[in-house]
């Protein structure tokens, strides 16, 4: 019996050895296949883009009465190696360190990349908490996590040489205790990019910054995006620079302001006459445009301002909100900016003065006021949506789906069904 039992013993842990064995050759396997294929894709002309084919090859496609048209025109030349169909399971030939990722834009870039089969490296400075929601966006193993600093050379570096396409999208409102403009819109676009410069690997950098970024603007925020701008230009001419308009969705900061206000005030506050002019646009179109870029040669270097269709001024769009939200009570508050510089001053004054951490004070910061002073409307002559091939989304028709959490009874009843409240051509369509 006890010879019995311990040749089973022994047969067991001889089992379990050889399974931690086979484990552990498999994971070396797995990131010795991982780090080969980041760091040196091979160059395959052969292989042709296939998850955004032309509409005119893809029926189904262009009988969609969506008006997001999310297609390059021609089949494009992908330069890394892809396996599989396009699908979540395969992969794509990218393998994207996106920086900014816990962030409002961050999350759908991470989920329009991961679910083509791009391996997502996600380098984060929060808990697991806060970013657990991005791992099932891709499949088992293809998003990998992992902590860093901006400040931080080696952590930088750590991603970036495990990368072929680089995406960043940190940035700020405001300022914070640890975290001036110029660290969060500067400084780290500017370590980035030699990251990227130095690495084998890195094919694409895509740069984040802002529709309005512009090195004499009166906000401090525009002018610092404008001087990262810069920075990546002059280091990594190849990067591709994105400037979007006010992105609006779900999670935005600019509709949920004013719905909030709305829904706890009697009215909603606007810095000055509102007339400073915006053309929102749709976080998702942004996010597709910017996760499609990899696979287009003719960004390479370029920037683009994505911005919706139609004009709006603040006072436009507070007003929208309120109807949208069906505030009956809530009248707009036209608030002298000079008002708005008090209230914001002493936060301002104290911001490194105390030795703890304030409260951020969304929209009641020196550079909002300032950055009211400006209208943020594309050019004619700049690139946008339309040379990537894409329609945005009209925002109309879509403001409800973001704020029907505000109205009261918001969810049920549904004003889509009724004809009037039906806008078929706006909606967003399944993606
Ligand atoms: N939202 C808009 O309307 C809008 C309009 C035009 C341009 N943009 C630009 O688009 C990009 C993405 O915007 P967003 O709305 O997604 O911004 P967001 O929601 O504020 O997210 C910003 C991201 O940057 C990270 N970040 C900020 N400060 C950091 C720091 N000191 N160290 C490490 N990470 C830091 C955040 O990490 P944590 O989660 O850890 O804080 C987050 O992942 C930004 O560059 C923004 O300036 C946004």
């Amino acid at each position: 019996m006890s010879c019995s039992y311990s040749s089973k013993r022994a047969a067991g842990i001889f089992l379990l050895r050889n399974n931690e064995k086979k484990k552990t050759t498999m994971m070396m396997k797995m990131m010795r296949d991982f780090e080969a294929s980041a760091s040196s894709p091979t160059l395959t002309k052969s292989h042709s883009c296939r998850f955004y084919s032309s509409p005119a090859k893809n029926e189904s496609a262009s009988s969609s009465s969506s008006s997001l048209q999310h297609h390059f025109e021609k089949e494009l030349p992908v330069d890394f190696e892809k396996k599989g169909t396009g699908g979540r399971s395969s992969y794509s030939g990218i393998t994207a360190a996106v920086f900014g990722s816990t962030g409002f834009l961050g999350r759908y870039v991470v989920n329009h990349l991961a679910k083509n089969g791009s391996r997502v490296l996600v380098p984060t400075r929060c808990s697991e908490n806060h970013r657990q929601h991005l791992k099932p966006m891709g499949d088992l193993g293809q998003i990998v996590q992992f902590d860093y600093s901006m400040r931080d050379d080696e952590a930088i570096k750590y991603a970036v040489e495990r990368a072929n396409v680089v995406i960043n999208m940190v940035g700020r409102e405001w300022e914070t205790r640890n975290f001036s403009f110029e660290d969060v819109h500067r400084d780290f676009p500017r370590r980035l990019a030699e990251a990227c410069k130095e690495s084998s690997s890195v094919k694409r950098l895509i740069h984040v910054s802002a529709l309005g970024a512009d090195v004499n603007a009166k906000s401090k925020y525009y002018r610092t995006k404008a001087e990262g701008d810069e920075e990546v230009r002059r280091i990594f001419p190849r990067a591709t620079i994105v400037k979007p308009a006010k992105l609006i969705g779900v999670e935005d900061r600019f509709l949920n302001v004013f719905a909030e206000h709305a829904s706890k005030f009697p009215f909603v506050p606007l810095t000055g006459l509102g007339e400073s002019k915006h053309q929102p646009v749709s976080v998702d179109d942004v996010a597709i445009a910017i996760s499609q870029m990899p696979y287009d040669e003719e960004t390479v270097g370029k920037e683009y301002v994505l911005a919706g269709e139609k004009t709006f001024t603040m006072e436009e769009l507070a007003k929208l909100t309120v109807d949208a939200g069906r505030f009956r009570s809530a009248r707009v508050a036209y608030i002298p900016k000079f008002v708005y510089k008090l209230l914001s001053a002493p936060h301002e004054f104290l911001l490194n003065r105390v030795p703890f951490p304030l409260p951020t004070p969304k929209g009641l910061t020196r550079s909002f006021v300032d950055a009211q002073d400006a209208d943020y409307v594309k050019k004619p002559n700049e690139l946008g949506f339309k040379e990537l091939g894409m329609t945005p989304a009209k925002m109309d028709g879509i403001t409800i789906d973001y704020l029907r959490s505000y109205r009261s009874g918001g969810y049920l009843t549904n004003p889509l069904a009724k004809k009037e409240n039906f806008h078929e051509e706006a909606r967003v369509p399944l993606r």
